[in-house]
């Protein structure tokens, strides 16, 4: 029975950070983006990075053009290390066209993302750099809208709001959704922590270079610009869709490596914690509870759980286990219904544990 108890004492307390949440969000009260947006149309140029894209590139490319924003003040730096044919059908894309200007970087051998990024950022000329990956579509008036928000001199960063996501993962839409109100809120309190790849704008004179080995480079960029004193945020006007694997293998892959980034830039930039504003007092401890600590309150409570059940009824305890994984099982929307978002949580930590297991490994 004690094991029991303690089981659930850990389980309560891995609820805590999003209690503290949920009162700092009532207390706040945060809407849309905390900047003093106004419009703006300062020169962009866009940096895509690129790896054996050739399927979907043009598609890409078509939607940047098309993009409701002045063509002749965007620059297209596209950076690519593909062994395909993507990088013939960049330059025959803008063969014939006048604006947006264009720079193709071929990079002779896959050196890793975050290098590509660092060589696309020293390339792009403009007044604000936009980052945005090759498989995301952005809505016609994101460009716009981010622009607005660097109307407003604080702000050297903006990210966006997944508005759809595309291949139909119920989980991640759910995950998404609640992530969108954290970010809102951390951005209303000081800046937010996650920059996301199918949307990270930076003002060009904050960037500076990222760790090479970086898994998690948007967010890695955005939480040096905020060491280094910019402000930087989340608007949920900039909306892009994002594929993401509904299949269980793939979009646990997808997940367990985007959650390693996150979870191994926290540890490596440790030394920000309780430094630089709220950001250090509040955001950045709220992700080390969320992604450092409650995974493993999760996992110890559970498993103290089970064991004290199964010692305690015996076979009968197993009906908890049991439960437990009918409950992981079932993440759909049409057997949990309004305890979904449960589930996208779980599945949520599910990931940073797996990444918090393999950080030791892995660590640079
Ligand atoms: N030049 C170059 N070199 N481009 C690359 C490389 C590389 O080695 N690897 C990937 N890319 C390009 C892809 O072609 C795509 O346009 C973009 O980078 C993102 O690659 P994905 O493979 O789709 O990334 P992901 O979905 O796993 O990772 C997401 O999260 C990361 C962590 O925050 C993306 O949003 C990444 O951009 C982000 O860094």
């Amino acid at each position: 029975l004690a094991l029991v108890a303690l089981g659930v004492a850990l389980l309560a307390a891995t609820a805590l950070p999003y209690v503290g949440f949920l009162a700092l969000y009532a207390w706040v009260r945060p809407s849309g983006s905390p900047a003093a947006k106004r419009p703006s149309e300062p020169t962009v140029s866009v940096v895509l990075p690129t790896y054996n894209e050739a399927r979907i590139v043009e598609n890409k490319l078509r939607d940047l053009v098309a993009l409701d924003y002045p063509m002749e003040k965007v620059e297209i730096v596209v950076v690519d290390s593909s062994t395909d044919e993507t990088p013939d059908l960049v330059e025959s894309f803008f063969a014939d066209r006048d604006a947006p200007a264009s720079t193709l970087i071929r990079e002779g051998d896959r050196r890793g993302l975050a290098r590509a990024l660092n060589d696309g950022y020293a390339a792009a000329e403009n007044e604000i750099i936009v980052k945005t990956d090759c498989d995301a579509r952005l809505a016609p008036d994101a460009l716009r809208e981010a622009m607005a928000n660097f109307a407003d001199p604080a702000v050297d960063g903006v990210t966006g709001r997944n508005a759809e996501v595309l291949g139909g993962s119920e989980v991640e839409t759910d995950y998404r959704g609640i992530q969108s109100h954290i970010q809102t809120l951390e951005s209303h309190l000081d800046s937010t922590f996650i920059f996301h790849g199918p949307f990270s704008a930076f003002r060009r004179e904050a960037v500076v270079p990222i760790d090479p080995g970086s898994l998690a480079d948007d967010s890695e960029l955005a939480l040096r610009i905020r060491r280094n004193g910019g402000r930087v945020v989340f608007d949920p006007a900039v909306a892009y869709m994002e594929a993401a694997h509904s299949a269980f293998a793939k979009r646990r892959k997808q997940k367990d490596r985007r959650a390693m980034g996150l979870v191994r830039l926290l540890v490596q930039q440790r030394d920000a914690l309780g430094r630089h504003g709220r950001y250090g007092r509040v955001v950045l401890p709220f992700n080390w509870l969320f992604m450092l600590v409650s995974p493993w309150l999760l996992a110890t409570g559970l498993a103290a759980l089970v064991l004290g059940a199964v010692t305690t009824a015996g076979v009968a305890g197993l009906a908890l286990p049991a439960a437990l994984l009918a409950f992981v099982a079932a993440g759909s929307r049409d057997v949990l219904g309004p305890f979904q978002p449960f589930y996208a949580l779980f599945d949520a930590q599910v990931s940073l544990l797996s990444a918090a297991v393999r950080l030791p490994l892995t660590s640079t």
